[in-house]
């Protein structure tokens, strides 16, 4: 291999020019008709009745936090693997993080561990769909209820898996996306609010996207922020999500491939998904055991050495000292992953050339 293999690739699909021109052309580069074409089309797509852009998936997090009115002391339960935007937040914002482990084959949060966590304080959980799995939403959502609590799915990474045929970030009572560069669909940087619970978030989330101002300028009615995505972005994002079938095709043959090629394979284990779940991965994650040789870290060298892109892991809550206050003994399965997940490269438009000679260069490496 000549050429580097990225771990992902920003692949443009169809007219995106087109529409960026169209946009740039029209002067409106902040606001724009875009904005609502891209939202109207996102709701249309993952069948919700609300979505309101933002300039990335953080910024997703921030606002639905401020929506829901969080306030210092209380208290978020969060996954202790995974990206860990929400976990930031909550300590920027003086929330409490209370870390639940994920279970060992999904990667995802489990409500046996959420239940071991709950108190008085609880105001959210926030289940990270990750690397385009669902989470066991149903006795999540069951047990937030029966608690009153608000559960925040983070679809970041799942844009367009399903979860008993609904659409990821839509299953619970409000799902946050990004559109960071390397997300199935990109706008640069961006993200997105959705909701079912419109007529209880819509104001509020407009609100506080655009520094607390409703309609009479320069009125703050409450301390906002600037979350805006542009209209430049939204053209891209529009064009994006109107060529989402190519996307959606083009990342689910890469995946079966890796599967085919991978899934008997001594010393790797892929990241299951439950029966339930019809996913559309964001990456090609996989847990590798002692049959490789040396650690993760190694092999993520000597792929590179073989001209090939590859990411550990997610590091687990308890490995990270800013989160030392918050560190426990009960997350054996995410201080497990976060040692042994490497990502191999899955992006639009990877080749099944560059997919076999990625397998290929893994499976040099373990022992005989
Ligand atoms: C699960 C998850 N949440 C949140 C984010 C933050 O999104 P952004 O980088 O757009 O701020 C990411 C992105 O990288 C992510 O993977």
């Amino acid at each position: 291999m000549k050429k580097l293999i990225p771990w992902s690739q920003a692949y443009f699909v169809s007219n995106e020019k087109y529409h960026l021109n169209n946009a740039f052309n029209s002067t409106w580069i902040s606001g724009g008709l875009y904005i609502k074409k891209f939202e109207n089309e996102f709701c249309k797509y993952i069948k919700s009745n609300f979505a309101i852009t933002v300039n990335n998936g953080t910024s997703a997090i921030h606002l639905v936090y401020l929506a829901l009115n969080l306030k210092k002391g209380d208290e978020i339960i969060i996954p202790s693997f995974g990206y860990l935007a929400a976990a930031n937040l909550a300590l920027q914002m003086g929330l409490k993080p209370v870390f639940a482990d994920v279970d060992q084959n999904t990667f995802c949060i489990d409500v046996n561990s959420i239940k071991k966590k709950i108190t008085k304080k609880t105001k959210l959980i926030v289940a990270i769909n990750t690397y385009g799995n669902v989470c066991e939403l149903k006795p999540i959502i069951k047990l937030a209820k029966s608690k009153k609590i608000n559960v925040l799915e983070d679809s970041a990474e799942s844009l367009g898996s399903k979860y008993y045929n609904k659409n990821s970030g839509t299953i619970a009572d409000i799902g946050t996306f990004s559109f960071q560069a390397t997300k199935t669909v990109t706008t640069g940087e961006g993200g997105i609010v959705v909701t079912k619970k419109k007529n209880k978030f819509k104001n509020l989330l407009n609100l506080y996207r655009n520094h607390g101002i409703k309609t009479k300028r320069y009125m703050h009615l409450v301390p906002g922020h600037n979350f805006r995505l542009t209209n430049l972005q939204a053209a891209i994002g529009y064009t994006q999500l109107k060529n989402f079938n190519k996307i959606y095709k083009s990342r689910v043959k890469s995946y079966n491939l890796y599967k085919k090629l991978l899934i008997n394979e001594k010393g790797i284990k892929l990241q299951q998904f439950n029966h339930n779940v019809k996913p559309l991965v964001w990456t090609m994650a996989i847990v590798l055991d002692k049959k490789f040789y040396g650690s993760r870290d190694i092999i993520i060298k000597k792929m590179l050495k073989k001209k090939i892109e590859t990411r550990n892991g997610f590091y687990s809550t308890n490995r990270l000292s800013i989160f030392k206050k918050f560190h426990s003994k009960d997350l054996k399965n995410s201080d497990y992953l976060s040692k042994q997940v490497i990502c191999l490269p899955l992006f639009n438009g990877i080749n099944n050339f560059q997919i076999k000679y990625i397998v290929k260069s893994l499976l040099s490496l373990r022992k005989s």
